[in-house]
C-alpha cells in the first residue's frame, strides 16, 4: 500500500494570452502550492478501480475520465505493463471543479503512487512528460512549491520564494468548467473590441513585482501584485463571486482573487491568526459554502506512507 499527499494550487498570477489555433491559450501562470491537499492511496488490484471519500465525493467521477485512473493507465502503458492492476482511493479535500487543480493533483498523485507500488523508479523528467499528456496543470502538482508555467502551463520553471504565506479559500456551491471560463474570457475580449486570438493579445509575461514579492517573502507586496486574467470571466459566469470577494476583503484580507478558473475565491492574509479570522468571517457571511485557512508553499506529490 502506498499513500501520496498532493497539494492544491492557487495562481498568484494568471496571465492569459490569445487563443491559439489548437484551442489552448499561452499563459504566464505563476503556480503556488498550498497545504490544502488530497491523499491518494494505491493498493494492488485488478485493472484500475477507484473509490473516493470527502465532502465533495459525490461530484468525483469514478470512471476512466478521472485523471487518477488515466494516470495509472498511462504509466502502465509507458512501461509496457500488460495489466495495470491497482485500486486507487482518493481522500478528497480539494474543492471539485473549483479552480484549484484538484483533478490534476489526483492525476499527479496517482503517477507517484503507482510508480512506487509497481517499483518502476521512473525518472522525474519522464513523470513530468507523462503528467503534461494528462493535463496542463498536472506537472505542477508533481513539482509543488512556486513555479512559472509557460506554454499552456506545462513548461515549468521553479521560482525562489522566502518563508510562508497564509491563505484562505472560500468554496462555492458547485464548480465551473475550465473550458467554459476560457471561452467566456475570449468572448469578453471579442465584445470589448480588442480581439481574442494570438494576433490580438500580446503573449503574457511574469510580473517582476510579483516575483520580487515571492522572493522577499513580503505578503503586502504580493497582495498588491496578485492578478488573474480569468477573474472577469469567472465573475461574469457566476456574478455572486463578487460578494464572496467583497466579504473576504471586508474581513481584513490583504487581497482577494478568484483561484484559477474559479469558482473558489482566494484571500491572502498577513499571518495565520488573520487567516483564521477571515475564514470564520467568510463562513458566517453566507457568500460561500465553506472556507479553509491554509498556507504555502508546500512540496508537490510525495509518498507519505508505505506498507506491505
Ligand atoms: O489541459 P487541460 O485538459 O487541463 O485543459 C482543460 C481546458 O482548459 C482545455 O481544453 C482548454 O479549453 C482550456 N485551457 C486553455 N488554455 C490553457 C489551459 C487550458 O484554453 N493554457
Amino acid at each position: 500500500m502506498v499513500t501520496v499527499r498532493v497539494p492544491a494550487k492557487v495562481n498568484v498570477q494568471l496571465g492569459v494570452g490569445g487563443v491559439r489555433p489548437d484551442g489552448y491559450h499561452d499563459l504566464a501562470n505563476v503556480f503556488f502550492a498550498v497545504a490544502l491537499g488530497d491523499e491518494v492511496t494505491a493498493t494492488p488490484g485488478d485493472g484500475v478501480t477507484l473509490t473516493c471519500t470527502g465532502p465533495d465525493a459525490d461530484a468525483v467521477p469514478l470512471d476512466d475520465s478521472n485523471l487518477a485512473a488515466r494516470a495509472a493507465r498511462l504509466l502502465a502503458a509507458h512501461h509496457g505493463l500488460p495489466d495495470p492492476g491497482v485500486h486507487l482511493h482518493i481522500a478528497k479535500a480539494i474543492p471539485v471543479a473549483g479552480g484549484m487543480a484538484g483533478g490534476s493533483a489526483d492525476g499527479a498523485a496517482a503517477l507517484v503512487a503507482c510508480d512506487t507500488l509497481w517499483g518502476l523508479d521512473t525518472p522525474l523528467g519522464t513523470l513530468l512528460e507523462l503528467a503534461a499528456e494528462l493535463g496542463s496543470d498536472v506537472p505542477f502538482a508533481l513539482l509543488g512549491g512556486v513555479a512559472l508555467g509557460r506554454g499552456r502551463g506545462e513548461i515549468l520553471e521553479a521560482l525562489p520564494v522566502t518563508g510562508t504565506f497564509h491563505w484562505v479559500f472560500a468554496v462555492a456551491d458547485g464548480g465551473l468548467s475550465t473550458p467554459a471560463v476560457f471561452r467566456e474570457c475570449d468572448r469578453l475580449r471579442e465584445e470589448s473590441g480588442s480581439g481574442a486570438t494570438i494576433q490580438d493579445v500580446p503573449t503574457p509575461d511574469a510580473d517582476p513585482a510579483l516575483l520580487a514579492a515571492l522572493a522577499d517573502g513580503d505578503p503586502v507586496a504580493l497582495a498588491a501584485a496578485l492578478s488573474n486574467d480569468l477573474q472577469a470571466a469567472a465573475v461574469s459566469l457566476r456574478p455572486s463571486l463578487a460578494d464572496t470577494l467583497h466579504a473576504g476583503t471586508e474581513a481584513g484580507a490583504l487581497a482577494a482573487l478568484v483561484s484559477g478558473s474559479g469558482p473558489t475565491c482566494a484571500f491572502l492574509a498577513k499571518d495565520a491568526d488573520a487567516a483564521a479570522h477571515i475564514a470564520a468571517a467568510l463562513r458566517a457571511s453566507g457568500t460561500c459554502r465553506t472556507a479553509h485557512a491554509t498556507h504555502g508553499p508546500v512540496p508537490g506529490a510525495q509518498v507519505v506512507q508505505t506498507s506491505a
